[in-house]
């Protein structure tokens, strides 16, 4: 690695398999981080990528997110990272991560933004019954799903689709489009 290449983290809570294709298609990933015991991890130990598990213990609405979040940017600190790529990871973070990485801080939508924000996109979007979706890599913000839009691809939804093939068509276009979407990033940064 050039001393003075980007040191990106990839932050998994569940599957991994976006975190799965980007290792298989030989992206250099400095650190995985995840906020829950999950396959992401299993597959970052496969790999020897260093992993950093920042547990989340607290579900409730009481749930202390400016003190997790400070958890998690000085982990990020502490390995030197320049740029986080979220991927699949289930904890809304605090303001303070954004004014210390703003910009530097991508995420994938499984739909085609500005439609279906939020944690059931996929869902939602069957249940509307459109006949294209499709996935989003944006820049990441404190209000969730509007941040840049950096590329946008359609998958058409197709009669019987449930939410898990529906997931799984668009999720085969993410771990292309989010893959070269992130290189480009960090060949920017
Ligand atoms: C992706 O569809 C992503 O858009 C969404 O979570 C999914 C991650 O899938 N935010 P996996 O855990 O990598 O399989």
């Amino acid at each position: 690695m050039q001393s003075n290449q980007k040191k990106l983290a990839v932050f998994v809570s569940g599957t991994g398999t976006l975190l799965e294709s980007f290792l298989n298609e030989g992206l250099n990933v400095d650190i995985v981080l995840a906020d829950r015991p999950c396959r992401g991890i299993d597959i970052a130990k496969e790999r020897n990528v260093p992993i950093e598990l920042v547990l989340r213990t607290d579900f409730s609405k009481n749930f202390d997110r400016a003190a997790y979040t400070e958890l998690v940017l000085k982990t990020l600190q502490s390995h030197e990272i320049s740029v986080v790529a979220m991927a699949g990871f289930n904890t809304v973070l605090g303001p303070s991560i954004f004014e210390t990485y703003g910009g530097r801080i991508l995420n994938t939508h499984p739909a085609l933004l500005p439609s279906f924000k939020g944690h059931y996109a996929v869902r939602d979007a069957l249940a509307y019954g459109v006949k294209v979706t499709g996935c989003t890599v944006h820049i990441a913000t404190p209000e969730i799903d509007v941040g840049e839009i950096l590329a946008q691809q359609a998958v058409p939804v197709l009669s019987g689709d449930t939410e898990e093939s529906l997931h799984e068509r668009i999720k085969k276009v993410e771990r292309t489009l989010y893959l070269e979407t992130i290189r480009s990033f960090m060949a920017t940064v």
